[in-house]
């Protein structure tokens, strides 16, 4: 095995992804697998897990678990660590990836939308690793990576409720960071738009503010769920060893903006 081969091999590793019957998760499965790992495909959609656990465990040869969990609800969470820990025996590394948003303009939510939101993006991610730090805290290298998102560190008044949750997960994520060194790194992707089918059109955006988003990106389109798996390995493996409570921008350039006017403007 090359130099590179081994820095990006994850044999041995067991890996709990959450919302990982979605695009980005179900492609992180695929690729952790096809590097090595065992991996956990837990979502709330039970038989969307376990179909995309089947077809990993089919195209790597790698034992799998799928399993139900509903990331807002501790005992689902408590059952996720523990058939885990009774299948593979330890937690190598956690993907909080779970998470999602309505288009809400601002004014428009309330208490309980704004709760329901926090439940999913941020405090689901929190228990579910406060759980698997016992058994992260043994593993070398430990590393867990949250998917973030653009709107967490920018403006959004159109999904106050996300924005709002994805924002606090971020900071969460630093605190985690700085008091668990040097056994457990913490990272986060900062995550631009990325097709995931119809996931995007239920949560509201229009066809308009789809093409508008794609004219914002530098690389002038969306990305691809794979896009995102890919800066998820590097911060998990071993070439990031010395990384910890980063936010890893993966958004087409969408960040940053020239101040300078255009002649037209
Ligand atoms: N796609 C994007 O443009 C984008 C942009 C920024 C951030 N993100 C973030 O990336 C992550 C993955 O996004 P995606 O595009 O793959 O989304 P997706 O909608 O394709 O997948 C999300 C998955 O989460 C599952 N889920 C929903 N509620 C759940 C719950 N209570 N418990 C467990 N699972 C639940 C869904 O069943 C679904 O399979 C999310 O955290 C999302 O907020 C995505």
């Amino acid at each position: 095995m090359s130099t590179i081969e081994k820095l990006f091999s994850f044999e041995g590793k067991v890996i709990i992804i959450t919302g990982a019957a979605g695009a980005i998760g179900s492609t992180a499965g695929h690729l952790f697998a096809s590097l090595g790992a065992n991996v956990v495909i837990s979502d709330l959609n039970e038989e969307g897990a376990i179909k995309v656990a089947k077809e990993i465990e089919k195209e790597s040869g790698k034992a799998t678990l799928g399993i139900k969990t509903d990331a807002t609800n501790e005992e689902d969470l408590e059952k996720l660590v523990s058939e885990t820990i009774k299948k593979f025996g330890k937690i190598s590394g956690l993907i909080n990836n779970v998470g999602w948003g309505a288009n809400t303009p601002i004014w428009e939510s309330n208490s309980e939308k704004m709760v329901k939101s926090y439940l999913l993006n941020t405090v689901g991610s929190y228990n579910l690793t406060k759980m698997c730090m016992p058994y992260l805290e043994k593993e070398p290298n430990a590393s867990v990576v949250f998917s973030g998102s653009l709107v967490g560190v920018s403006p959004s008044p159109e999904f106050i409720e996300y924005s709002t949750a994805k924002a606090g997960l971020m900071n969460m994520v630093r605190s985690m960071a700085v008091i668990s060194g040097p056994r457990v790194r913490f990272n986060t992707v900062l995550i631009g738009s990325v097709d995931n089918g119809d996931s995007t059109l239920a949560a509201g955006y229009t066809p308009e503010m789809l093409k508008a988003l794609s004219d914002m990106f530098v690389m002038k389109r969306r990305g691809t769920p794979v896009e995102i798996a890919y800066g998820m390995m590097f911060l998990m493996s071993d070439a990031a060893q010395w990384i910890t409570g980063i936010d890893l921008r993966i958004d087409g350039g969408g960040s940053y903006k020239s101040k300078m006017p255009k002649k037209e403007d």
